[in-house]
Protein backbone atom coordinates (compact mmCIF):
# COMPACT_ATOMS: atom_id res chain seq x y z
CA UNK A 1 0.00 0.00 0.00
CA UNK A 2 1.18 3.72 -1.34
CA UNK A 3 0.37 5.32 2.53
CA UNK A 4 0.66 4.24 5.83
CA UNK A 5 -2.08 1.97 7.19
CA UNK A 6 -2.89 4.78 9.97
CA UNK A 7 -3.06 7.94 7.58
CA UNK A 8 -5.17 6.08 5.52
CA UNK A 9 -7.29 4.85 8.51
CA UNK A 10 -7.08 8.73 9.43
CA UNK A 11 -8.74 9.57 6.16
CA UNK A 12 -11.33 7.14 6.76
CA UNK A 13 -12.44 8.11 9.98
CA UNK A 14 -12.49 11.60 8.81
CA UNK A 15 -14.95 10.90 6.07
CA UNK A 16 -18.51 9.50 7.33
CA UNK A 17 -19.54 6.89 4.46
CA UNK A 18 -23.79 8.30 5.42
CA UNK A 19 -22.29 11.54 4.20
CA UNK A 20 -19.78 10.80 1.46
CA UNK A 21 -22.60 8.58 -0.39
CA UNK A 22 -25.10 10.80 0.03
CA UNK A 23 -23.67 13.16 -2.36
CA UNK A 24 -24.03 10.22 -4.91
CA UNK A 25 -26.90 8.13 -4.04
CA UNK A 26 -30.24 9.48 -1.87
CA UNK A 27 -30.73 7.67 1.09
CA UNK A 28 -33.07 7.07 2.85
CA UNK A 29 -32.88 5.98 7.06
CA UNK A 30 -34.70 2.97 8.02
CA UNK A 31 -33.41 1.51 11.34
CA UNK A 32 -29.68 1.28 11.87
CA UNK A 33 -29.11 1.65 8.11
CA UNK A 34 -29.50 3.95 5.17
CA UNK A 35 -30.88 2.36 2.01
CA UNK A 36 -30.94 3.74 -1.48
CA UNK A 37 -31.38 2.48 -5.20
CA UNK A 38 -28.01 0.50 -6.08
CA UNK A 39 -25.58 2.54 -8.02
CA UNK A 40 -23.82 -0.77 -9.45
CA UNK A 41 -26.89 -1.89 -11.18
CA UNK A 42 -30.79 -1.55 -12.34
CA UNK A 43 -33.23 -1.88 -9.88
CA UNK A 44 -36.23 -0.16 -8.89
CA UNK A 45 -36.86 -0.80 -5.16
CA UNK A 46 -33.58 0.14 -2.72
CA UNK A 47 -31.50 -3.08 -2.04
CA UNK A 48 -28.21 -1.13 -1.47
CA UNK A 49 -27.26 -0.26 2.27
CA UNK A 50 -25.27 1.66 4.07
CA UNK A 51 -24.30 1.58 7.80
CA UNK A 52 -23.05 4.46 9.51
CA UNK A 53 -22.14 1.84 12.51
CA UNK A 54 -19.97 -0.14 10.41
CA UNK A 55 -18.81 2.28 8.40
CA UNK A 56 -19.35 0.36 5.13
CA UNK A 57 -22.17 -0.03 2.39
CA UNK A 58 -23.55 -3.33 0.95
CA UNK A 59 -25.69 -3.56 -2.08
CA UNK A 60 -28.08 -7.12 -1.17
CA UNK A 61 -28.85 -7.25 -4.60
CA UNK A 62 -25.72 -7.32 -6.85
CA UNK A 63 -23.33 -7.82 -3.65
CA UNK A 64 -21.67 -4.55 -4.63
CA UNK A 65 -19.76 -3.87 -1.05
CA UNK A 66 -16.92 -2.13 1.06
CA UNK A 67 -15.95 1.11 2.49
CA UNK A 68 -15.52 4.89 1.75
CA UNK A 69 -12.67 3.93 -0.53
CA UNK A 70 -14.15 1.48 -2.12
CA UNK A 71 -17.18 3.09 -3.30
CA UNK A 72 -15.26 5.62 -5.49
CA UNK A 73 -13.29 3.60 -6.93
CA UNK A 74 -16.36 1.07 -8.16
CA UNK A 75 -18.39 4.40 -8.76
CA UNK A 76 -15.57 6.54 -10.10
CA UNK A 77 -13.19 3.92 -11.11
CA UNK A 78 -10.61 5.32 -8.64
CA UNK A 79 -7.63 3.65 -8.05
CA UNK A 80 -7.13 3.19 -4.39
CA UNK A 81 -4.46 5.72 -3.60
CA UNK A 82 -6.86 8.26 -5.82
CA UNK A 83 -9.46 7.20 -3.35
CA UNK A 84 -7.43 8.02 -0.52
CA UNK A 85 -6.55 11.12 -1.99
CA UNK A 86 -9.71 12.69 -2.50
CA UNK A 87 -11.09 11.97 0.37
CA UNK A 88 -8.35 13.41 2.36
CA UNK A 89 -8.63 16.67 0.22
CA UNK A 90 -12.17 16.70 1.54
CA UNK A 91 -11.20 15.97 5.04
CA UNK A 92 -7.95 18.22 5.00
CA UNK A 93 -5.58 15.82 6.11
CA UNK A 94 -2.23 16.08 4.25
CA UNK A 95 -1.22 13.26 2.63
CA UNK A 96 3.04 12.75 1.97
CA UNK A 97 4.04 12.49 -2.08
CA UNK A 98 3.84 9.36 -2.89
CA UNK A 99 7.66 7.93 -3.95
CA UNK A 100 7.77 5.09 -5.65
CA UNK A 101 11.06 3.82 -4.37
CA UNK A 102 12.89 0.75 -5.06
CA UNK A 103 11.79 -0.41 -1.98
CA UNK A 104 8.11 -0.19 -2.24
CA UNK A 105 8.51 -1.09 -6.08
CA UNK A 106 10.21 -4.69 -4.82
CA UNK A 107 6.91 -4.97 -1.94
CA UNK A 108 4.79 -4.76 -4.43
CA UNK A 109 3.06 -8.09 -5.63
CA UNK A 110 3.79 -10.13 -8.44
CA UNK A 111 0.29 -9.73 -9.46
CA UNK A 112 0.78 -5.98 -10.15
CA UNK A 113 3.91 -6.52 -11.86
CA UNK A 114 2.09 -8.76 -14.47
CA UNK A 115 -0.83 -5.66 -14.52
CA UNK A 116 1.94 -3.69 -15.56
CA UNK A 117 3.39 -5.59 -17.94
CA UNK A 118 0.38 -6.93 -19.44
CA UNK A 119 -0.47 -2.56 -19.62
CA UNK A 120 2.77 -2.25 -21.14
CA UNK A 121 2.73 -4.38 -24.03
CA UNK A 122 -0.79 -3.05 -24.54
CA UNK A 123 0.78 0.05 -24.87
CA UNK A 124 3.44 -1.35 -26.97
CA UNK A 125 1.07 -2.61 -29.52
CA UNK A 126 -1.77 0.52 -29.59
CA UNK A 127 1.62 2.70 -30.62
CA UNK A 128 2.44 -0.28 -33.10
CA UNK A 129 -1.13 -0.12 -34.81
CA UNK A 130 -0.59 3.76 -35.45
CA UNK A 131 2.96 3.68 -36.82
CA UNK A 132 3.61 2.74 -40.37
CA UNK A 133 4.58 -0.29 -39.59
CA UNK A 134 0.93 -1.57 -38.41
CA UNK A 135 -0.36 0.04 -41.12
CA UNK A 136 -2.03 -3.29 -42.96
CA UNK A 137 -3.74 -3.69 -39.14
CA UNK A 138 -4.83 0.01 -39.47
CA UNK A 139 -6.59 -0.68 -42.63
CA UNK A 140 -7.80 -4.26 -41.86
CA UNK A 141 -9.91 -2.72 -38.91
CA UNK A 142 -10.93 -0.17 -40.94
CA UNK A 143 -11.93 -2.48 -43.54
CA UNK A 144 -13.72 -4.14 -40.58
CA UNK A 145 -16.07 -0.90 -40.06
CA UNK A 146 -14.08 0.23 -37.27
CA UNK A 147 -13.64 3.93 -36.60
CA UNK A 148 -10.91 5.42 -34.83
CA UNK A 149 -12.83 6.31 -31.83
CA UNK A 150 -14.10 2.93 -31.30
CA UNK A 151 -10.18 1.65 -32.12
CA UNK A 152 -9.35 3.93 -29.29
CA UNK A 153 -11.70 3.30 -27.18
CA UNK A 154 -11.04 -0.81 -26.65
CA UNK A 155 -7.06 0.00 -27.08
CA UNK A 156 -6.95 -2.22 -30.04
CA UNK A 157 -3.13 -2.54 -31.50
CA UNK A 158 -1.07 -4.30 -34.13
CA UNK A 159 1.56 -7.28 -32.93
CA UNK A 160 4.35 -6.93 -35.87
CA UNK A 161 5.93 -9.41 -38.48
CA UNK A 162 9.58 -9.08 -36.62
CA UNK A 163 8.48 -11.25 -33.05
CA UNK A 164 10.74 -10.09 -31.19
CA UNK A 165 9.87 -6.55 -30.46
CA UNK A 166 7.68 -7.02 -27.34
CA UNK A 167 10.10 -9.11 -25.73
CA UNK A 168 12.94 -6.32 -26.55
CA UNK A 169 10.74 -3.49 -25.67
CA UNK A 170 9.57 -5.17 -22.09
CA UNK A 171 13.10 -5.83 -21.29
CA UNK A 172 14.21 -2.31 -22.14
CA UNK A 173 11.51 -0.97 -19.68
CA UNK A 174 13.36 -3.46 -17.10
CA UNK A 175 11.26 -6.27 -16.57
CA UNK A 176 12.50 -9.67 -15.92
CA UNK A 177 12.36 -12.48 -18.86
CA UNK A 178 10.63 -14.52 -15.85
CA UNK A 179 7.90 -12.03 -15.39
CA UNK A 180 7.35 -11.33 -19.35
CA UNK A 181 6.89 -15.15 -19.86
CA UNK A 182 4.52 -15.23 -16.88
CA UNK A 183 2.84 -12.65 -18.01
CA UNK A 184 1.50 -14.86 -20.86
CA UNK A 185 2.70 -12.32 -23.72
CA UNK A 186 5.76 -14.22 -24.58
CA UNK A 187 6.74 -17.85 -25.35
CA UNK A 188 9.87 -19.84 -24.77
CA UNK A 189 11.63 -22.28 -27.13
CA UNK A 190 15.42 -23.21 -27.33
CA UNK A 191 15.58 -22.31 -30.48
CA UNK A 192 14.48 -19.47 -30.15
CA UNK A 193 14.80 -18.40 -26.57
CA UNK A 194 12.10 -15.89 -25.44
CA UNK A 195 10.07 -14.70 -28.09
CA UNK A 196 6.62 -12.70 -29.14
CA UNK A 197 4.05 -14.99 -28.54
CA UNK A 198 1.79 -12.30 -30.68
CA UNK A 199 3.17 -11.48 -34.37
CA UNK A 200 1.45 -10.05 -37.44
CA UNK A 201 -1.48 -9.97 -35.63
CA UNK A 202 -4.37 -7.27 -35.20
CA UNK A 203 -4.18 -7.26 -31.03
CA UNK A 204 -7.29 -7.06 -28.62
CA UNK A 205 -6.47 -6.42 -24.86
CA UNK A 206 -8.71 -7.55 -22.52
CA UNK A 207 -9.79 -6.23 -19.80
CA UNK A 208 -11.06 -6.82 -16.00
CA UNK A 209 -14.21 -4.84 -14.67
CA UNK A 210 -11.69 -2.05 -13.74
CA UNK A 211 -10.48 -1.01 -17.08
CA UNK A 212 -7.13 -2.99 -16.45
CA UNK A 213 -5.43 -5.07 -18.95
CA UNK A 214 -5.15 -9.13 -18.05
CA UNK A 215 -4.61 -10.01 -21.63
CA UNK A 216 -4.86 -10.23 -25.23
CA UNK A 217 -6.40 -11.71 -28.25
CA UNK A 218 -4.78 -11.18 -31.47
CA UNK A 219 -6.57 -12.15 -34.55
CA UNK A 220 -4.71 -12.55 -38.08
CA UNK A 221 -5.95 -10.16 -41.17
CA UNK A 222 -6.58 -13.19 -43.27
CA UNK A 223 -7.48 -16.49 -43.38
CA UNK A 224 -4.55 -18.22 -41.49
CA UNK A 225 -5.39 -20.24 -38.10
CA UNK A 226 -5.84 -20.37 -35.31
CA UNK A 227 -7.74 -17.24 -36.36
CA UNK A 228 -7.31 -15.51 -32.45
CA UNK A 229 -4.74 -16.66 -30.35
CA UNK A 230 -5.50 -16.00 -27.07
CA UNK A 231 -3.23 -15.16 -24.06
CA UNK A 232 -3.02 -18.04 -21.85
CA UNK A 233 -4.38 -18.31 -17.93
CA UNK A 234 -1.86 -16.85 -15.54
CA UNK A 235 -2.64 -15.28 -11.67
CA UNK A 236 -4.36 -12.15 -13.26
CA UNK A 237 -6.47 -13.33 -16.41
CA UNK A 238 -9.27 -16.32 -15.56
CA UNK A 239 -11.42 -16.80 -18.30
CA UNK A 240 -13.83 -18.59 -16.45
CA UNK A 241 -14.18 -15.31 -14.34
CA UNK A 242 -13.84 -12.29 -16.66
CA UNK A 243 -16.06 -10.63 -19.82
CA UNK A 244 -14.96 -9.14 -22.38
CA UNK A 245 -16.16 -5.25 -22.94
CA UNK A 246 -17.55 -5.79 -19.30
CA UNK A 247 -15.84 -2.67 -18.23
CA UNK A 248 -18.06 -0.62 -20.12
CA UNK A 249 -20.99 -3.14 -20.02
CA UNK A 250 -21.50 -2.96 -16.71
CA UNK A 251 -22.20 1.18 -16.41
CA UNK A 252 -24.63 0.93 -19.43
CA UNK A 253 -27.54 1.76 -16.98
CA UNK A 254 -29.20 -1.24 -18.83
CA UNK A 255 -31.57 -3.43 -17.32
CA UNK A 256 -30.14 -6.36 -19.28
CA UNK A 257 -26.68 -7.63 -20.95
CA UNK A 258 -26.35 -8.64 -24.42
CA UNK A 259 -23.75 -11.87 -24.48
CA UNK A 260 -21.98 -12.58 -27.86
CA UNK A 261 -19.26 -14.89 -28.92
CA UNK A 262 -16.42 -12.36 -30.18
CA UNK A 263 -14.51 -9.49 -29.53
CA UNK A 264 -15.18 -8.28 -33.11
CA UNK A 265 -19.40 -8.52 -31.90
CA UNK A 266 -18.90 -6.78 -28.39
CA UNK A 267 -16.78 -3.95 -30.35
CA UNK A 268 -19.07 -3.80 -33.45
CA UNK A 269 -22.04 -3.59 -31.00
CA UNK A 270 -20.49 -1.01 -28.83
CA UNK A 271 -19.87 1.03 -31.92
CA UNK A 272 -23.66 0.59 -32.94
CA UNK A 273 -25.07 1.94 -29.55
CA UNK A 274 -25.32 -1.05 -27.38
CA UNK A 275 -22.89 -0.62 -24.60
CA UNK A 276 -24.37 -3.12 -22.52
CA UNK A 277 -22.49 -6.00 -25.25
CA UNK A 278 -20.19 -8.53 -23.37
CA UNK A 279 -18.82 -11.74 -24.08
CA UNK A 280 -16.99 -14.87 -23.24
CA UNK A 281 -13.19 -14.76 -23.52
CA UNK A 282 -13.24 -17.54 -26.57
CA UNK A 283 -13.93 -20.35 -24.37
CA UNK A 284 -17.40 -20.94 -23.31
CA UNK A 285 -19.81 -19.13 -21.10
CA UNK A 286 -19.18 -20.52 -17.12
CA UNK A 287 -20.82 -20.08 -13.96
CA UNK A 288 -18.42 -18.14 -12.66
CA UNK A 289 -19.19 -15.59 -15.80
CA UNK A 290 -23.03 -15.98 -14.61
CA UNK A 291 -22.27 -14.94 -11.45
CA UNK A 292 -20.07 -11.96 -12.28
CA UNK A 293 -23.14 -10.68 -14.34
CA UNK A 294 -26.17 -11.39 -11.77
CA UNK A 295 -24.20 -8.17 -10.16
CA UNK A 296 -25.13 -5.71 -12.47
CA UNK A 297 -28.33 -7.35 -14.43
CA UNK A 298 -31.08 -9.71 -14.37
CA UNK A 299 -31.28 -10.30 -17.39
CA UNK A 300 -28.93 -11.83 -20.58
CA UNK A 301 -29.45 -11.41 -24.38
CA UNK A 302 -27.74 -14.05 -26.09
CA UNK A 303 -26.45 -12.67 -29.42
CA UNK A 304 -24.61 -16.00 -30.45
CA UNK A 305 -23.91 -17.18 -33.60
CA UNK A 306 -27.00 -18.41 -35.81
CA UNK A 307 -25.16 -21.39 -37.15
CA UNK A 308 -25.22 -24.71 -35.74
CA UNK A 309 -22.30 -24.37 -33.15
CA UNK A 310 -23.54 -21.17 -32.03
CA UNK A 311 -26.98 -22.55 -31.16
CA UNK A 312 -25.80 -25.66 -29.17
CA UNK A 313 -23.25 -22.68 -27.50
CA UNK A 314 -26.45 -20.73 -26.98
CA UNK A 315 -28.28 -23.94 -24.93
CA UNK A 316 -25.69 -24.46 -22.86
CA UNK A 317 -25.21 -20.57 -21.70
CA UNK A 318 -29.07 -21.03 -20.77
CA UNK A 319 -28.98 -23.63 -18.78
CA UNK A 320 -25.83 -22.03 -16.92
CA UNK A 321 -27.78 -18.26 -16.63
CA UNK A 322 -30.79 -20.87 -15.05
CA UNK A 323 -28.74 -21.86 -12.75
CA UNK A 324 -27.09 -18.54 -12.03
CA UNK A 325 -30.94 -17.44 -11.42
CA UNK A 326 -30.87 -14.74 -14.69
CA UNK A 327 -33.70 -15.07 -16.72
CA UNK A 328 -32.50 -15.43 -20.46
CA UNK A 329 -33.69 -14.51 -23.62
CA UNK A 330 -32.41 -14.91 -27.62
CA UNK A 331 -32.16 -12.72 -30.18
CA UNK A 332 -32.41 -14.19 -33.29
CA UNK A 333 -29.87 -12.99 -36.03
CA UNK A 334 -31.03 -14.66 -39.02
CA UNK A 335 -29.83 -14.52 -41.74
CA UNK A 336 -26.49 -13.27 -40.89
CA UNK A 337 -24.01 -14.99 -38.88
CA UNK A 338 -23.19 -13.40 -35.85
CA UNK A 339 -24.29 -9.25 -34.20
CA UNK A 340 -21.23 -7.78 -36.54
CA UNK A 341 -22.35 -9.11 -39.69
CA UNK A 342 -26.15 -8.15 -38.73
CA UNK A 343 -25.29 -4.55 -37.74
CA UNK A 344 -23.26 -4.08 -40.86
CA UNK A 345 -25.98 -5.05 -43.05
CA UNK A 346 -29.28 -4.53 -41.51
CA UNK A 347 -28.43 -1.43 -38.98
CA UNK A 348 -28.53 -0.62 -35.43
CA UNK A 349 -32.04 -0.11 -35.34
CA UNK A 350 -32.97 -3.46 -36.99
CA UNK A 351 -30.83 -4.99 -33.96
CA UNK A 352 -32.86 -2.84 -31.33
CA UNK A 353 -35.89 -4.17 -33.04
CA UNK A 354 -34.67 -7.90 -32.72
CA UNK A 355 -33.09 -7.46 -29.20
CA UNK A 356 -36.93 -6.31 -28.46
CA UNK A 357 -38.08 -9.13 -29.52
CA UNK A 358 -36.20 -11.46 -28.00
CA UNK A 359 -37.20 -14.94 -27.39
CA UNK A 360 -37.49 -16.32 -24.27
CA UNK A 361 -35.10 -19.27 -23.27
CA UNK A 362 -37.60 -21.73 -22.66
CA UNK A 363 -39.28 -21.50 -26.02
CA UNK A 364 -36.06 -21.28 -27.55
CA UNK A 365 -35.00 -24.26 -26.04
CA UNK A 366 -38.43 -26.03 -27.10
CA UNK A 367 -38.04 -24.44 -30.91
CA UNK A 368 -34.88 -26.51 -30.69
CA UNK A 369 -36.12 -29.69 -29.67
CA UNK A 370 -39.16 -29.63 -31.95
CA UNK A 371 -36.64 -29.76 -34.96
CA UNK A 372 -36.13 -33.05 -33.70
CA UNK A 373 -39.36 -34.94 -33.77
CA UNK A 374 -41.91 -35.37 -37.30
CA UNK A 375 -45.19 -33.62 -35.39
CA UNK A 376 -46.92 -34.74 -38.39
CA UNK A 377 -46.30 -38.67 -37.54
CA UNK A 378 -48.92 -39.10 -33.77
CA UNK A 379 -45.94 -41.15 -32.25
CA UNK A 380 -43.12 -38.65 -32.58
CA UNK A 381 -45.41 -35.50 -32.00
CA UNK A 382 -46.28 -37.68 -28.59
CA UNK A 383 -42.83 -38.08 -27.50
CA UNK A 384 -41.85 -34.53 -28.24
CA UNK A 385 -45.34 -33.55 -25.68
CA UNK A 386 -43.70 -35.91 -23.59
CA UNK A 387 -40.42 -34.18 -23.45
CA UNK A 388 -42.09 -30.96 -22.70
CA UNK A 389 -43.34 -32.20 -20.24
CA UNK A 390 -40.00 -33.32 -18.30
CA UNK A 391 -38.75 -29.90 -19.03
CA UNK A 392 -42.01 -28.41 -17.91
CA UNK A 393 -40.71 -30.19 -14.50
CA UNK A 394 -37.60 -28.29 -14.43
CA UNK A 395 -39.63 -25.07 -12.88
CA UNK A 396 -40.10 -26.18 -9.02
CA UNK A 397 -42.19 -22.99 -8.29
CA UNK A 398 -46.17 -23.95 -8.97
CA UNK A 399 -46.88 -20.44 -9.93
CA UNK A 400 -43.88 -20.26 -13.23
CA UNK A 401 -44.78 -24.04 -14.15
CA UNK A 402 -48.75 -22.65 -14.53
CA UNK A 403 -47.67 -19.77 -16.44
CA UNK A 404 -45.74 -21.72 -18.73
CA UNK A 405 -47.80 -24.62 -19.16
CA UNK A 406 -50.61 -22.68 -19.71
CA UNK A 407 -48.12 -20.56 -22.88
CA UNK A 408 -46.66 -24.19 -23.90
CA UNK A 409 -49.81 -25.30 -24.87
CA UNK A 410 -51.25 -22.09 -26.19
CA UNK A 411 -48.27 -23.00 -28.46
CA UNK A 412 -48.52 -26.00 -29.11
CA UNK A 413 -52.05 -26.68 -28.96
CA UNK A 414 -51.77 -29.31 -26.83
CA UNK A 415 -54.71 -29.72 -24.09
CA UNK A 416 -54.05 -27.76 -21.22
CA UNK A 417 -55.44 -30.64 -18.57
CA UNK A 418 -53.68 -33.28 -20.79
CA UNK A 419 -50.38 -31.82 -20.41
CA UNK A 420 -50.49 -30.69 -16.92
CA UNK A 421 -51.98 -34.07 -15.90
CA UNK A 422 -48.69 -35.73 -17.92
CA UNK A 423 -46.39 -33.01 -16.09
CA UNK A 424 -47.67 -33.77 -12.95
CA UNK A 425 -47.17 -37.49 -13.78
CA UNK A 426 -43.64 -37.29 -14.55
CA UNK A 427 -42.88 -34.13 -11.21
CA UNK A 428 -44.33 -37.32 -9.57
CA UNK A 429 -41.45 -39.87 -10.94
CA UNK A 430 -39.09 -37.36 -10.28
CA UNK A 431 -39.82 -35.98 -6.68
CA UNK A 432 -39.87 -32.32 -7.95
CA UNK A 433 -40.96 -29.60 -6.22
CA UNK A 434 -41.01 -30.80 -2.68
CA UNK A 435 -39.52 -27.23 -1.14
CA UNK A 436 -36.30 -27.47 0.63
CA UNK A 437 -36.73 -26.81 4.48
CA UNK A 438 -34.56 -24.14 5.53
CA UNK A 439 -33.12 -24.31 9.05
CA UNK A 440 -33.35 -21.31 10.66
CA UNK A 441 -29.80 -20.11 11.18
CA UNK A 442 -29.94 -19.63 7.26
CA UNK A 443 -27.08 -22.40 6.76
CA UNK A 444 -28.03 -24.51 3.96
CA UNK A 445 -28.75 -22.69 1.03
CA UNK A 446 -29.99 -24.42 -1.74
CA UNK A 447 -27.28 -26.07 -4.09
CA UNK A 448 -24.29 -24.47 -3.00
CA UNK A 449 -21.23 -26.27 -3.27
CA UNK A 450 -19.73 -27.55 0.13
CA UNK A 451 -17.06 -25.14 -0.42
CA UNK A 452 -19.62 -21.96 -0.25
CA UNK A 453 -21.70 -23.35 2.24
CA UNK A 454 -18.51 -23.79 4.19
CA UNK A 455 -17.73 -19.88 3.54
CA UNK A 456 -21.25 -19.26 4.02
CA UNK A 457 -21.56 -20.33 7.73
CA UNK A 458 -18.13 -18.58 8.39
CA UNK A 459 -19.68 -15.31 7.42
CA UNK A 460 -22.36 -15.26 9.07
CA UNK A 461 -20.51 -15.79 12.45
CA UNK A 462 -18.40 -12.65 11.20
CA UNK A 463 -21.23 -10.88 10.45
CA UNK A 464 -23.08 -11.85 13.91
CA UNK A 465 -20.46 -11.20 15.93
CA UNK A 466 -19.84 -7.56 14.02
CA UNK A 467 -23.26 -6.65 14.73
CA UNK A 468 -23.50 -7.71 18.44
CA UNK A 469 -19.80 -7.78 19.46
CA UNK A 470 -21.16 -9.02 22.77
CA UNK A 471 -21.08 -12.35 21.70
CA UNK A 472 -17.64 -12.72 21.37
CA UNK A 473 -16.23 -13.54 24.75
CA UNK A 474 -19.20 -16.20 24.36
CA UNK A 475 -17.26 -18.22 21.99
CA UNK A 476 -14.23 -16.62 22.16
CA UNK A 477 -13.08 -20.09 23.32
CA UNK A 478 -14.45 -21.99 20.58
CA UNK A 479 -13.67 -20.31 17.62
CA UNK A 480 -10.10 -18.49 16.42
CA UNK A 481 -8.98 -16.77 13.48
CA UNK A 482 -7.60 -20.34 12.76
CA UNK A 483 -11.18 -21.80 12.26
CA UNK A 484 -11.78 -19.25 8.73
CA UNK A 485 -10.78 -21.53 5.86
CA UNK A 486 -10.40 -19.11 3.40
CA UNK A 487 -7.23 -17.10 3.13
CA UNK A 488 -8.71 -13.19 3.11
CA UNK A 489 -11.71 -14.42 5.75
CA UNK A 490 -8.81 -15.51 8.45
CA UNK A 491 -7.00 -12.27 7.94
CA UNK A 492 -10.47 -10.47 8.69
CA UNK A 493 -10.88 -12.75 11.48
CA UNK A 494 -7.62 -11.98 13.12
CA UNK A 495 -7.88 -8.21 12.64
CA UNK A 496 -11.62 -8.28 14.00
CA UNK A 497 -11.06 -10.61 16.90
CA UNK A 498 -7.76 -8.11 18.22
CA UNK A 499 -9.77 -5.31 17.52
CA UNK A 500 -13.40 -6.15 19.22
CA UNK A 501 -12.23 -6.13 22.87
CA UNK A 502 -10.27 -3.00 22.70
CA UNK A 503 -14.27 -1.12 21.79
CA UNK A 504 -14.89 1.06 19.65
CA UNK A 505 -13.73 -0.70 16.54
CA UNK A 506 -15.16 -0.23 13.03
CA UNK A 507 -14.92 -3.13 10.87
CA UNK A 508 -14.91 -0.50 7.86
CA UNK A 509 -10.89 -0.42 8.55
CA UNK A 510 -10.52 -4.00 7.90
CA UNK A 511 -11.58 -3.39 4.20
CA UNK A 512 -9.13 -1.12 3.59
CA UNK A 513 -6.50 -3.67 4.09
CA UNK A 514 -7.12 -5.01 0.75
CA UNK A 515 -6.16 -2.83 -2.43
CA UNK A 516 -8.25 -4.35 -4.51
CA UNK A 517 -11.80 -3.90 -5.08
CA UNK A 518 -12.72 -7.49 -5.56
CA UNK A 519 -11.33 -8.20 -2.18
CA UNK A 520 -12.84 -5.70 -0.15
CA UNK A 521 -15.95 -6.60 -2.03
CA UNK A 522 -15.34 -9.75 -0.20
CA UNK A 523 -14.58 -8.22 2.99
CA UNK A 524 -18.09 -6.23 2.92
CA UNK A 525 -20.23 -9.41 2.14
CA UNK A 526 -18.43 -10.70 5.14
CA UNK A 527 -20.11 -8.14 7.15
CA UNK A 528 -23.42 -8.25 5.75
CA UNK A 529 -24.75 -11.92 5.54
CA UNK A 530 -28.46 -11.66 6.25
CA UNK A 531 -28.95 -13.30 9.21
CA UNK A 532 -32.54 -14.82 9.61
CA UNK A 533 -35.21 -12.64 11.43
CA UNK A 534 -35.35 -14.44 15.03
CA UNK A 535 -37.27 -13.60 17.52
CA UNK A 536 -37.38 -15.20 20.64
CA UNK A 537 -34.06 -15.91 22.83
CA UNK A 538 -34.06 -19.85 22.17
CA UNK A 539 -33.98 -19.44 18.58
CA UNK A 540 -31.37 -16.99 18.23
CA UNK A 541 -29.17 -19.17 20.79
CA UNK A 542 -30.28 -21.90 19.00
CA UNK A 543 -28.77 -20.71 15.37
CA UNK A 544 -25.36 -19.65 17.25
CA UNK A 545 -24.65 -22.80 18.40
CA UNK A 546 -25.45 -23.66 14.96
CA UNK A 547 -23.16 -21.95 13.05
CA UNK A 548 -20.88 -21.77 15.60
CA UNK A 549 -20.30 -25.68 15.45
CA UNK A 550 -20.87 -25.88 12.00
CA UNK A 551 -17.80 -23.51 11.82
CA UNK A 552 -15.82 -25.34 14.18
CA UNK A 553 -16.54 -28.78 12.28
CA UNK A 554 -15.67 -27.36 9.02
CA UNK A 555 -12.48 -26.46 10.49
CA UNK A 556 -11.59 -29.35 11.54
CA UNK A 557 -12.62 -31.70 8.70
CA UNK A 558 -10.13 -29.40 7.14
CA UNK A 559 -7.58 -29.53 9.01
CA UNK A 560 -7.86 -33.31 8.88
CA UNK A 561 -7.10 -33.48 5.09
CA UNK A 562 -4.24 -31.31 5.66
CA UNK A 563 -2.21 -33.22 8.16
CA UNK A 564 0.81 -34.47 6.90
CA UNK A 565 1.13 -31.28 4.59
CA UNK A 566 1.12 -28.91 7.46
CA UNK A 567 2.56 -29.02 10.61
CA UNK A 568 -0.03 -26.71 12.35
CA UNK A 569 -2.55 -28.69 11.45
CA UNK A 570 -2.44 -31.46 14.23
CA UNK A 571 -2.71 -29.39 16.81
CA UNK A 572 -5.72 -28.05 15.01
CA UNK A 573 -7.21 -31.29 14.96
CA UNK A 574 -6.47 -32.27 18.06
CA UNK A 575 -8.22 -28.91 19.42
CA UNK A 576 -11.37 -28.36 17.46
CA UNK A 577 -11.96 -32.35 18.70
CA UNK A 578 -11.90 -31.46 21.81
CA UNK A 579 -14.19 -28.07 21.24
CA UNK A 580 -16.53 -30.17 18.83
CA UNK A 581 -16.98 -32.37 21.95
CA UNK A 582 -17.31 -29.81 24.32
CA UNK A 583 -20.14 -27.78 21.68
CA UNK A 584 -22.11 -30.49 21.63
CA UNK A 585 -22.92 -31.09 25.16
CA UNK A 586 -22.96 -27.33 25.81
CA UNK A 587 -25.55 -24.81 25.57
CA UNK A 588 -24.49 -21.00 24.28
CA UNK A 589 -26.52 -18.38 26.24
CA UNK A 590 -27.13 -14.52 24.95
CA UNK A 591 -27.82 -13.37 29.06
CA UNK A 592 -25.51 -10.45 29.73
P1 LIG B 1 -15.76 -16.65 -34.27
O1 LIG B 1 -15.07 -17.67 -35.08
O2 LIG B 1 -17.25 -16.65 -34.22
O3 LIG B 1 -15.22 -15.33 -34.83
O4 LIG B 1 -15.18 -16.72 -32.80
P2 LIG B 1 -15.79 -13.87 -34.85
O5 LIG B 1 -15.92 -13.35 -33.47
O6 LIG B 1 -16.96 -13.77 -35.72
O7 LIG B 1 -14.54 -13.16 -35.46
P3 LIG B 1 -14.40 -12.41 -36.79
O8 LIG B 1 -15.64 -11.62 -36.96
O9 LIG B 1 -14.20 -13.44 -37.85
O10 LIG B 1 -13.19 -11.60 -36.56
C1 LIG B 1 -15.80 -16.18 -31.69
C2 LIG B 1 -14.80 -16.03 -30.58
O11 LIG B 1 -14.19 -17.28 -30.30
C3 LIG B 1 -12.84 -17.11 -29.95
C4 LIG B 1 -12.60 -15.62 -29.95
O12 LIG B 1 -12.81 -15.13 -28.65
C5 LIG B 1 -13.64 -15.11 -30.90
O13 LIG B 1 -13.94 -13.75 -30.68
N1 LIG B 1 -11.94 -17.78 -30.91
C6 LIG B 1 -12.33 -18.03 -32.19
C7 LIG B 1 -10.69 -18.12 -30.49
O14 LIG B 1 -10.32 -17.89 -29.34
N2 LIG B 1 -9.83 -18.72 -31.38
C8 LIG B 1 -10.17 -18.97 -32.67
O15 LIG B 1 -9.34 -19.47 -33.43
C9 LIG B 1 -11.46 -18.63 -33.07
MN1 LIG C 1 -17.67 -12.25 -36.85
Amino acid sequence: MYYPDELVEEVRMKNDIVDVISGYVRLQKKGANHFGLCPFHNEKSPSFSVSGSKQMYYCFGCGAGGNVFTFLMEYENYSFPEAVKLLADRAGVNLPEIEYSEEVKRKESRKSKLLEVNKEAARYFYYQLRSGRGERGYRYLQERNLSEETMKRFGLGFASMSGGDLVQYLRSKGYGDDLIREAGVAVFDEKRGLHDKFWNRVMFPIQDINHRVIGFGGRVMGEAKPKYLNSPETVIFDKSRNLYGLNFARTSRQDHIILCEGYMDVIAMHQAGFNQASASLGTAFTIGQANLLKRYVKEVLLAYDSDGAGTNAALRAIGILKEAGLSGKVINMEPYKDPDEFIRNLGAEEFRRRAEGAENSFFFELRMMEREYNLKDPESKTRFHREIAKKLCGFSEEVERENYLEAVAGKYHIGFENLRKLTASYAAQTGLARPVARPKSGLAEKKNTPEENRKKAQRLLITWIADEPEVYPKIAKYIGAEDFTDELYRKVADKLFLGLPKGGFEPASLVSLFADEEEQRKVAELFNTKLEELTTKQEREKALHDIVYTVKRDSYEYYSGRMGADVDALNQVIAGKKALEELSKTHISLDE
